[in-house]
C-alpha cells in the first residue's frame, strides 16, 4: 500500500519505489534499511541490496512500471523513505535523516517526490541569470527544465543568448532556424507557435535563439516600454506552461533586463571557484534596481553552487564563503563539477535522458524538487 506524505500542499502521495520497498519490508517483517548509512533501523550494518536475509536479493526495481500516472522513478527516493513512515520504523533514523549535513553545511532538509498536476499553469517565470560567462547558467537551464518536465510539469525553455547554446544543447541548429525569439520580440502579431519548438523530453518546449537576437539589443533601445518586451511576449504562453526558465546571456545588458523584467524568480548559478563572488554584488544591485523600477514580483529564489568538487578543499572553501555570504538563499543541491555535462551538449540533450542514472541527473532531479518545495512554500 503507497504510504501518503506529507509534504507541502500540492504533494501528493511518496508513491516512489523506496515507499514500495519499505512497505514491503515491513510486512514480511524484513529489516528497513535507513538511507546512505546503510544501516538497519537497530544499529546493525545491512547492504541495502541484500534483500531479507534468505539469501535472495530482492529486486528494489521490478515494478516500477506499476507506478501511478505523474509518479517517476527517482534514484535519490531509494533511500529516502516518506518521514512520516520512518519515524514510525525508528524514530531515531528519522532524526538521522533529518539532521544529515549536505555539502553547504546545513542540515539537508527531505525534499518530496512532487505528485502529479491536475491542470496547468499560470507560469511561474524563473531567470537563470549571472554576467560571469561558464558558470552553467545553460546547463542549469537545460536540466532543471527536463528536471521538472519529469516530474510532469510543462516547461519552457527560452533562449535569450544570441549564442544559442541552449538550442544547441537540445539538438537544435541555431543557424537553420527563419524564426526565433528575436522574431516573437520584435515583430508585432507574430504567433509565439510559430516559433515554439517541441523538445524530444515530453512537456518541455524551447524558444530557439539565434544570432538575429543581438540586434534586438541595438533595435530595442528606441523602443516604448523596452524592458518589458520579453514579458509582453510571453504573457499569451503563460496559461500553457508551469515552469517557464529563461537562460540569459552572460552580461547585464537590455536582453538580461527583459528576462528580469518578465521574472518571477531568479536563480543565480555560481562556479564553485576562487573568483565565483567576484561581479555578484553587481548582479544583486541589478536585480534590486529591477525590483524598485520595474517589476516588484522579482525575488531572488537561489544560489545555485555549480562545478563543485568535493575532493578539493578548494571547492569546499568556495562553497563555505557563498554560504556565508548568501545563508538560506543558497539551495542545498549542489551540483557536482563532471565531463558528463560538456558530453551532453555534444549529444545535444539533457543528463536527465543521456545519462539518466548519473549522479548529474540526480542531482538536478533534487534541484527541481527543492525549487518546487520552495515555490510551494510560499
Ligand atoms: N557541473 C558541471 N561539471 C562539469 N562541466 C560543466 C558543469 N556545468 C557546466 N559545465 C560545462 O561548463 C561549460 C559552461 O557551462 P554553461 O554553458 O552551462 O555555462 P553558461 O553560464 O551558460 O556559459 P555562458 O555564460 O557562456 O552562457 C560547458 O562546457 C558545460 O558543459
Ligand atoms: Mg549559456
Amino acid at each position: 500500500m503507497p504510504v501518503r506524505g506529507q509534504g507541502p500542499e500540492g504533494f501528493e502521495a511518496v508513491g516512489s519505489v523506496a515507499v514500495r520497498t519499505f512497505a514491503s519490508h515491513q510486512s514480511h517483517q524484513r529489516t528497513a534499511v535507513t538511507q546512505s548509512a546503510h544501516q538497519s533501523m537497530d544499529g546493525h550494518h545491512v547492504n541495502a541490496m541484500a534483500g531479507d536475509g534468505s539469501g535472495t536479493p530482492h529486486d528494489h526495481f521490478a515494478d516500477y512500471d506499476e507506478l501511478p500516472d505523474g509518479h517517476f522513478y527517482d534514484p535519490d527516493a531509494e533511500y529516502e523513505p516518506d518521514p512520516e513512515y520512518a519515524a514510525t520504523l525508528a524514530p531515531d533514523a528519522a532524526r538521522q535523516r533529518r539532521e544529515r549535513i549536505g555539502p553547504t553545511g546545513r542540515p539537508l532538509p527531505y525534499f518530496p517526490i512532487p505528485g502529479p498536476l491536475t491542470d496547468h499553469g499560470p507560469a511561474k517565470i524563473i531567470a537563470m541569470c549571472n554576467q560571469k560567462g561558464g558558470v552553467g547558467k545553460t546547463t542549469s537551464t537545460i536540466n532543471l527544465g527536463a528536471a521538472l518536465a519529469e516530474y510532469g510539469r510543462r516547461v519552457l525553455l527560452v533562449d535569450f543568448d544570441p549564442q544559442g547554446a541552449l538550442s544547441v544543447g537540445l539538438g537544435v541548429n541555431p543557424m537553420e532556424l527563419d524564426l526565433t525569439v528575436y522574431n516573437l520580440l520584435m515583430e508585432r502579431g507574430m504567433a509565439a507557435d510559430e516559433v515554439l519548438l517541441k523538445t524530444a523530453v515530453p512537456n518541455m518546449d524551447l524558444l530557439p535563439s539565434n544570432i538575429d537576437l543581438s540586434a534586438a539589443e541595438v533595435q530595442l533601445v528606441s523602443e516604448v516600454a523596452r524592458e518589458s518586451t520579453l514579458q509582453r511576449a510571453l504573457k499569451p504562453l503563460m496559461a500553457d506552461y508551469d515552469y517557464i526558465v529563461i537562460d540569459c546571456q552572460p552580461s547585464l545588458g537590455l536582453l538580461t533586463v527583459n528576462a528580469l523584467t518578465a521574472a518571477h524568480k531568479v536563480i543565480v548559478p555560481l562556479e564553485c571557484e576562487f573568483f565565483a563572488l567576484r561581479g555578484v554584488a553587481l548582479l544583486t544591485e541589478t536585480i534590486e534596481k529591477v525590483q524598485e523600477r520595474l517589476n516588484p514580483e522579482l525575488e531572488l529564489d537561489g544560489i545555485l553552487a555549480t562545478m563543485y568538487d568535493s575532493r578539493t578543499v578548494h571547492s569546499r572553501e568556495v562553497l563555505a564563503r557563498v554560504v556565508e555570504a548568501f545563508d538560506d538563499h543558497v539551495y542545498h543541491t549542489v551540483i557536482g563539477r563532471t565531463v558528463r555535462f560538456p558530453e551532453t551538449t555534444v549529444a545535444g540533450e539533457p543528463i536527465t535522458t543521456y545519462a539518466s542514472n548519473s549522479v548529474g541527473a540526480a542531482a538536478y532531479r533534487q534541484l527541481a524538487r527543492e525549487v518546487l518545495a520552495r515555490c510551494h512554500a510560499e
